[in-house]
């Protein structure tokens, strides 16, 4: 038995923050019925193709374990489907644009009088005050959340992350907020609103630089390299290139190779726990006891000489021989590992975390599988449903519909084309 086994959630979810949602809760056990746009489907789909005629990689790697139906919200057949889907499901997950469920005649007054147990949960790019009807993607939720204004070098412009912090990041929000409502019903008997804000989001992820706006008004932030360099703060938390959050110097470092390996780095933290063990393995054993190097106060206006000794050294072993010299010693330290080596690592397939998925039309592609371990209730990642993969089967074994009513659907074009040969 998975951990939400029996759970129904209606996925109104498109693009990337909804869907990655859906796609934890379908991991963990739920049924997830994706409900899109006759002949059209998740706009992700025609995004980025890399195999002509085939789902992209793009809405393959956001949408597995979950069944798709065709249908058309608008239409007045179509309505009544998603009447039945309310009244049948548990939760009902969408990203649209503000407003688009009410226009669909859709709005939470009436999704509560259809099904009172119903959890509506929502992404939207911004909470409720002067923005919150606006549409928004994820670099526009990086930047109003305070993830670009603090990301990027001090003599650079704010700078976007790779990892999709406003998408996916809002979509784990999201299921958290929906498991935790799920759990409130069982007392409760009542569903409710769970709103995760791209915006809020982000700034939940960037809770530490709020940290240190506040301690600014306390004086300078001793532990960015920018003390150390004698340059003045400005009002708000700078940008600090590779310093690390926690207040250990910490820097990404020249390893063998960097010439022309652009990932042949390694992150460096000049622990002050293990400073003694960092002097010996670069061979600086004097720095242990030197005057205005062995405590870290002392060598805040040095790190740059500090780094460049550590760099010294790094440059003579590949990012892997450092991760094995300094491990042992507790010397924290992190290979920079490209898309490349990451989707090659024999133990991220192990444990399920990189996967390869077979699928009808495109072969073999390789995916992020649940990056949550449950002990009790093992993952094993499917393939992406076709578009309307599972119209039929939805509509008679979830909702009841048989013979003519099935084919009424099916004629009102509600629902798409459907393989006949299913529909009878
Ligand atoms: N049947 C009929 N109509 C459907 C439908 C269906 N099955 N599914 C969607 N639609 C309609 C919607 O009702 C909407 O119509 P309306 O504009 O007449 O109300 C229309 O399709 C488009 O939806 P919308 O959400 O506005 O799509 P968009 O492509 O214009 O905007 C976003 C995309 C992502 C910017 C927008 O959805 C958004 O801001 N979402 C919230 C924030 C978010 O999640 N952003 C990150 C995405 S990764």
């Amino acid at each position: 038995m998975k951990a939400l086994e029996g759970v129904k959630i209606l996925d109104f979810t498109h693009v990337q923050s909804g869907p990655t949602c859906t796609q934890l809760l379908a991991w963990f056990g739920a049924d997830v019925i994706k409900v899109e746009r006759p002949g059209v489907g998740d706009a992700t789909r025609q995004q980025l193709v890399d195999v002509p005629g085939a789902d992209s990689l793009y809405f393959t790697m956001l949408n597995h374990n979950k069944r798709s139906i065709e249908l058309n919200s608008k239409n007045e057949t179509g309505k009544e489907v998603l009447t039945r889907l309310i009244e049948t499901c548990d939760v009902m997950v969408e990203n649209f644009a503000p407003g688009a469920l009410d226009r669909m005649g859709f709005s939470w007054e009436r999704i509560q009088e259809i099904n009172p147990r119903m959890i509506l949960a929502s992404v939207k790019g911004f909470g409720p005050g002067k923005y919150e009807d606006c549409k928004v993607y994820e670099n526009v939720a990086q930047c109003a959340g305070g993830s670009a204004s603090t990301t990027g070098f001090l003599d650079g412009p704010p700078t976007v992350t790779g990892a999709q912090i406003g998408d996916s990041g809002t979509g784990l929000h999201l299921a958290l907020g929906i498991v935790t409502a799920l759990f409130q019903t069982t007392r409760t008997g009542r569903g409710q609103k769970v709103l995760a804000p791209m915006q809020d989001g982000v700034i939940n992820l960037c809770r530490v630089k709020l940290r240190d706006q506040q301690r600014l008004e306390a004086g300078p932030l001793k532990e960015y390299s920018q003390y150390g360099a004698g340059i003045e703060f400005g009002e708000a938390t700078p940008r600090a290139g590779n310093d690390s959050g926690g207040g250990q110097p910490g820097r990404i470092l020249k390893c063998k190779g960097w010439e022309t390996d652009p990932n042949a780095y390694t992150y460096f933290i000049t622990q002050a726990a293990v400073w003694e063990r960092v002097c010996d393995v670069i061979g600086a054993p004097e720095w242990k006891t030197k005057e205005g190097y062995k405590s870290p106060a002392e060598r805040l206006d040095k790190l740059d000489e500090i780094f460049a000794r550590v760099e010294e050294w790094t440059m003579t072993k590949t990012k892997f021989e450092v991760m094995d010299i300094c491990n042992p010693l507790d010397i924290p330290v992190g290979p920079i590992l490209s898309t490349k080596e990451i989707i090659e690592d024999e133990g991220l397939r192990k444990t399920g975390t990189i996967v390869d998925i077979d699928h009808p039309k495109r072969g073999k592609y390789t995916s992020v599988g649940c990056p949550i371990k449950l002990s009790d209730s093992p993952v094993e990642v499917t393939r992406s449903p076709l578009l309307g993969e599972h119209t039929v089967e939805i509509l008679r074994d979830v909702l009841g519909y048989d013979g003519e009513a099935l084919a009424k659907i099916v004629e009102s074009g509600a629902v798409g084309k459907v393989d006949q040969k299913a529909a009878e």
